[in-house]
C-alpha cells in the first residue's frame, strides 16, 4: 500500500484538488486499491468544511467530483502514518519539515519522505509552487489544476519506479 497526504495550507482550495486528480489518475491506472489517498491543512482555519466552491467547480468540470471532501489539519501522527506527505508550495513545504522535526523529537514514529508536489512536473519552465488561488479569480484555480494533472502523473510514475 502507498499512502500519500496531499497538503496545502487551508486544505480547501489546492490539496483537495490533489488528492481528487491524484485519486481518479490511479483508478484510471486500475491500481486505486494499492493507493491510500488523503488530503490535509497546515492550517487550521477551515477545519471540517467543504473544498472552496471554485474547486469543486473546477473539478466538475472535468467529471471529478470532491464535494465530500472535508478539510482537516495535519497531525504529528501523519508522519508514521503515510509514505509521502506532498507539499503545494514552498511554504507548506518548509512547515511541514518542521512538523517532521517535531514528531521525531517527541519518539513518534516518522516514516513520511516529505516532498514538493511541482518536484514531479513534466515539462519547460519547471514552476515551484502550485500558487494559492484563494484570494484570486477562476482562473488561478484552473492554472492550478494543470499544474496538479501535469504532476499526479509524474508523482505516480516515480512512485511506480520506487
Ligand atoms: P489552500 O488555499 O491552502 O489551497 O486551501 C487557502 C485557503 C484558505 C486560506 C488561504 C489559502 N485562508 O487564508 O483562509
Amino acid at each position: 500500500m502507498n499512502k500519500i497526504l496531499f497538503v496545502c495550507l487551508g486544505n480547501i482550495c489546492r490539496s483537495p484538488m490533489a488528492e481528487g486528480v491524484f485519486r481518479h489518475y490511479v483508478e484510471e491506472q486500475g491500481v486505486a486499491e494499492i493507493f491510500s489517498i488523503d488530503s490535509a491543512g497546515t492550517a487550521a482555519y477551515h477545519v471540517g468544511k467543504s473544498p472552496d466552491v471554485r474547486s469543486q467547480k473546477t473539478l466538475l468540470n472535468k467529471g471529478l467530483d470532491i464535494t465530500a471532501q472535508r478539510a482537516r489539519q495535519v497531525q504529528l501522527e501523519d508522519f508514521g502514518h503515510y509514505d509521502y506527505i506532498v507539499a503545494m508550495d514552498s511554504h507548506n513545504y518548509n512547515d511541514l519539515k518542521h512538523l517532521s522535526e517535531i514528531a521525531g523529537s517527541q519518539g513518534l514514529l516518522n516514516q513520511a519522505e516529505v516532498v514538493m508536489m511541482l518536484d514531479y512536473y513534466e515539462g519547460d519552465n519547471n514552476p515551484i509552487d502550485v500558487p494559492d488561488p484563494y484570494y484570486g479569480h477562476g482562473d488561478g484555480f484552473e492554472f492550478c489544476y494543470e499544474l496538479i494533472h501535469n504532476a499526479s502523473q509524474g508523482l505516480y510514475k516515480a512512485i511506480s519506479e520506487d
